[in-house]
């Protein structure tokens, strides 16, 4: 049996790799998709993956569909689950369809994953996988063999499978362009503080420059063209604020967090790009959008990430948000400027082409229409509250 498996090089696709020749009789093609991830950890994986027994390496670098397919519409429903800017949740569908193509292509009977049963991944990759190829047998062996990560690393041991995590920081981490997930170890424990070893992307606030630092970044229809004043490619923006960003501390999430199955888990993330750019994304919206809108859309946007979080990215209701977010977003092009100090982010400016601000009519300075016709109008208003106070004779 020829099975493609979603390769990441970490310990449990690594010891996935050998369950599956071992227990499954199968020939192993281990598949990497290349969502931003560290680009040292990708250089040596088709030679780890061979290592192991891999009969083929096959690599994909979905970057740039990853952020124009993905991570922009995301910028567009300002999309956070509980906090969360939802990297991993996105990375995982291109990762599951990339994994169907090269099954496909190399005649492959079955596609396999590392994750286990306790997490959100599954959802995500099961999900994608049965919808766009629903003959295609998906193995999830650590899931299937109900292994811990004890017996996981005993296994690795046993079958000389090297062992990524260090002694002592056995972290469970996930990365790609849109942030960094960091999970397990000492974080398991909601009473202790992230020790500071488990970031990368970001100073400590505290060791960020003293000096605060704006940039300006630029929309058009909803999305990010232009970091201080320079046009590029999604790609290029988001990696450039990354670590502008992170210099500044800014981007560390902390959270509790509800999984699909109800567990709660200690959720810690880094996230400088996308923190920024919700943020001023948010803030454009705040000034184009009408009252209305701005209401209606954040429903929208909530069952957007929802839907995100839990695997239904394929649900039709999904495309349906989109259409309708595609539609408000034809106005939301400005320019948002964005203040980083030490660990925080702060939007100290804004204007765009289609606002609604009109500061004539706001300005305490001078007053653009007649003081006296809001009399008429307040009269009106709490009229219903009003009468029944009369009706119960007050
Ligand atoms: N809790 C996040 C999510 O479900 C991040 C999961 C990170 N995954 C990982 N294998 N470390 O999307």
């Amino acid at each position: 049996m020829k099975v493609a498996l979603a390769y990441s090089g970490g310990l449990d696709t690594s010891v996935a790799v050998r369950l599956l020749q071992e227990k499954y009789k199968a020939d192993v093609i281990t598949v990497s998709v290349d969502v931003g991830q560290d680009p040292k950890e990708l250089k040596e994986i088709g030679k780890k993956a061979r290592r192991l027994g891999a009969i083929k390496h096959v690599h994909v670098d979905a970057r740039k569909e990853f952020v124009e397919e993905y991570v922009f519409r995301s910028i567009k429903a300002n999309g956070l689950y509980e906090g969360y800017p939802l990297s991993t949740a996105l990375a995982r569908y291109p990762i599951a369809s990339k994994l169907v193509e090269v099954a496909q292509r190399e005649k492959a009977e079955a596609v396999a994953h590392g994750c286990t049963g306790k997490g959100n991944d599954q959802f995500r990759f099961d999900t994608t996988i049965s919808i766009k190829a629903p003959k295609l047998k998906i193995i999830a062996p650590i899931r299937e063999l109900n292994l811990d990560r004890k017996q996981e690393l005993k296994y690795a041991r046993k079958h000389g499978i090297p062992v990524p995590v260090k002694v002592g920081k056995p972290y469970s981490i996930d990365e790609n362009i849109w942030g960094r997930s960091i999970e397990g170890g000492v974080l398991e424990d909601p009473k202790r503080a992230p020790p500071e070893e488990i970031y990368a992307w970001t100073r400590a606030p505290s060791k960020a420059p003293a000096k605060p630092r704006v940039v300006e970044i630029a929309f058009k229809e909803g999305i990010p063209v232009a970091l201080d004043g320079k046009r590029m490619s999604g790609l290029e923006l988001i990696c450039k604020l990354n670590k502008i960003a992170g210099t500044y501390g800014v981007g560390r999430i902390e959270l509790i967090e509800d999984r699909i199955l109800g567990l709660k888990a200690r959720e810690n993330y880094e996230a400088p790009a996308a923190a920024v750019l919700i943020q001023a994304h948010r803030a454009l919206e705040q000034l184009v959008l009408t009252k209305q809108e701005l209401a209606f859309k954040q429903v929208v946007d909530q069952t957007w990430a929802d839907l995100v979080y839990s695997g239904l990215w394929f649900d039709p209701l999904r495309e349906d948000l989109d259409a309708f977010i595609d539609a408000t977003q034809r106005r939301v092009t400005g320019n948002v400027r964005v203040e980083l100090n030490r660990g925080s982010s702060r939007v100290v400016g804004r204007s765009a082409p289609y606002s609604l601000y009109d500061e004539e009519l706001v300005s305490f300075e001078k007053f653009g229409f007649d003081q006296r016709d809001a009399i008429g109008v307040i009269k009106f208003h709490a009229l219903q509250g009003k009468i029944l106070r009369k009706r119960m004779g007050k």
